[in-house]
């Protein structure tokens, strides 16, 4: 029987083995490399976004959203507004609960700088079936250079609890390729 001052019988205290040194001295390589990758990645990661930053009252960009809808506006698809902006330009999405705006109509391979923020409260862009998440945050427009790489009828799906309506909370981004399809596309009033 073992008590608290009979140390138990093992071999615990003995010196630690080749391997076992080998290995331990393996892991602890593994967690430098590990550790160094954080700040690394973090500077140099290819999955890092843009981040254009900018502090933007929540009316304004209301409104800046408004006259990009107004100024490229090609249709309506259930009462949102879907917008065609150009190559390269400024693109403005608009979070509130519980819908996004406007619709948005991008070609493939295109470069545009796609800015997010939100009128009433935090809200999470999820692109989907793509796994893209992104924080929309009111005071603060977030801008994303974004090439869509694939033609698609893709939903924006919001990810961070919002009230009641949060489920219900969709909106859409229509990819066309170079000859103007989209695979997959629903019919409606967005084509
Ligand atoms: Cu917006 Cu949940």
């Amino acid at each position: 029987m073992n008590t608290g001052i009979q140390s138990p019988k093992g071999i615990w205290w003995k010196p630690a083995d080749k391997t076992e040194k080998l290995w331990v001295g393996i892991a602890f390589g593994w967690c430098i490399v590990l550790f160094a990758m954080m700040p690394l990645w973090h500077l140099k990661g290819a999955q890092n976004p843009s981040g254009i930053r900018h502090r933007v009252d929540p009316p304004a960009y209301a409104r800046r959203v408004n006259e990009f809808i107004k100024q490229y506006k090609i249709g309506e698809d259930a009462g949102h507004a879907v917008v065609a902006p150009p190559p390269g330009s400024d693109v403005y999405l608009q979070a509130r609960m519980w819908s996004w705006d406007p619709v948005l109509k991008l070609q493939k391979g295109v470069e545009y700088t796609l800015h997010l923020s939100a009128l009433d409260l935090n809200h999470g862009f999820s692109l989907s079936p793509v796994n893209l998440n992104f924080q929309v945050v009111p005071g603060y427009d977030y801008g994303l250079r974004v090439v869509p790489t694939e033609a698609g009828d893709f939903r924006i799906v919001c990810n961070e609890f919002c009230g009641i309506g949060h489920h219900i909370m969709v909106g859409r981004v229509i990819v066309v390729d170079s000859a103007g399809h989209t695979p997959g596309a629903a019919t409606g009033g967005a084509r």
